[in-house]
């Protein structure tokens, strides 16, 4: 199978009218497998082909988040060692017949798998869809570097702690470095506003303030995200209707180029970084 250099997915991905976008965060369990599943079904409801590629090669959860586990034969694995065609790999989701799963291989593919690789793949994909959407592993080693490498754009997902934001802002430097990656978007995952309003939280101001990076949208802590991890269905399938549910919606469709302007759950304070600040000033005297 021909290898595409740096280039050339992008200008398959102009050429089809697709669109390419990472979720990653650096931090792990900040919630990117989540997101990527739920804003999958969604761009779906939105009547949008999509492509949910799992490129967790250690852990593979997407799958098993989407319902999808047992209905996978072939992998992206035997789609780039040729053992199979790309129609063959993909499975399609049981109720959002506009959405498919490109499943992650077995953890080996770590040892082989090359950003390389993923161009081809996603080159492949572009064809099909109108939206690709890649799950990137935790972290900033290889298996993070071949996950960007098939996107253009970039979701930064990050949760209200400072070790988050911390390694957000690390990959947002290593994002803007990379050459390809023209946008990148913040998404403020497991938000508690209640937390926020007793100043034991970051607000989404705080993190804006770190980051300086566009937000796209905001997720509270939602107790039925959890639960319908757990059965395999994702909360934007539209049951039942929660919070989580309602901004995974609004979301998906800033995503597609709507104006909807984002609710502020912010509680209205002087921010838990100025605070933080008095806190240590004080210390210090
Ligand atoms: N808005 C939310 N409210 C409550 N729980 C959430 C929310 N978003 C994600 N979670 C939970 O957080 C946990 C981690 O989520 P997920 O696996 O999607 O994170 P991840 O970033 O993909 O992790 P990893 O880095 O290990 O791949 C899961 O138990 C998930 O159900
Ligand atoms: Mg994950």
């Amino acid at each position: 199978m021909s290898s595409p250099n740096l280039g050339s997915h992008i200008d398959a991905l102009k050429a089809n009218n697709c669109r390419s976008i990472v979720l990653c965060s650096g931090k792990g369990g900040v919630g990117k497998t989540t997101l990527t599943a739920n804003l999958g079904v969604a761009l779906a409801k939105l009547n949008k082909k999509t492509c949910v590629v799992d490129a967790d090669y250690g852990l593979r959860n997407l799958d098993l988040l989407l319902g999808l586990e047992s209905r996978i034969v072939f992998t992206a694995q035997e789609v780039i060692s040729g053992g199979c065609r790309l129609e063959q790999a993909l499975v399609r989701h049981k109720h959002e017949t506009n959405l498919m799963l490109m499943p992650a291989g077995n953890p080996r593919m770590l040892d082989w798998f090359s950003s390389e690789h993923m161009r081809t793949l996603i080159t492949l994909l572009s064809e099909s869809f109108d939206f690709i959407l890649i799950d990137a592993p935790a972290g900033v080693e290889d298996g993070f570097k071949n996950a960007v490498a098939g996107a253009s754009e970039a979701i930064l997902v990050v949760n209200p702690e400072i070790s988050s934001v911390r390694d957000a802002d690390r990959v947002a430097g290593l994002l803007a470095s990379q050459g390809t990656i023209d946008t990148i978007q913040l998404l403020v995952n497991r938000v508690r506003p209640r937390m926020v309003e007793k100043l034991d939280m970051l607000s989404i101001e705080d993190v804006l303030d770190i980051l300086a990076i566009p937000l796209l949208g905001v997720v509270q802590e939602d107790e039925q995200v959890i639960i319908a991890a757990n059965l395999g269905e994702p909360l934007a399938l539209g049951k039942p209707k929660s919070p989580a549910a309602f901004a995974y919606g609004n979301i998906a469709r800033r995503i597609q180029g709507e104006d909807i302007p984002i609710p502020d759950i912010n509680a209205k304070h002087g921010g838990f970084v100025g605070r933080l600040g008095e806190f240590l000033s004080t210390k210090i005297i």
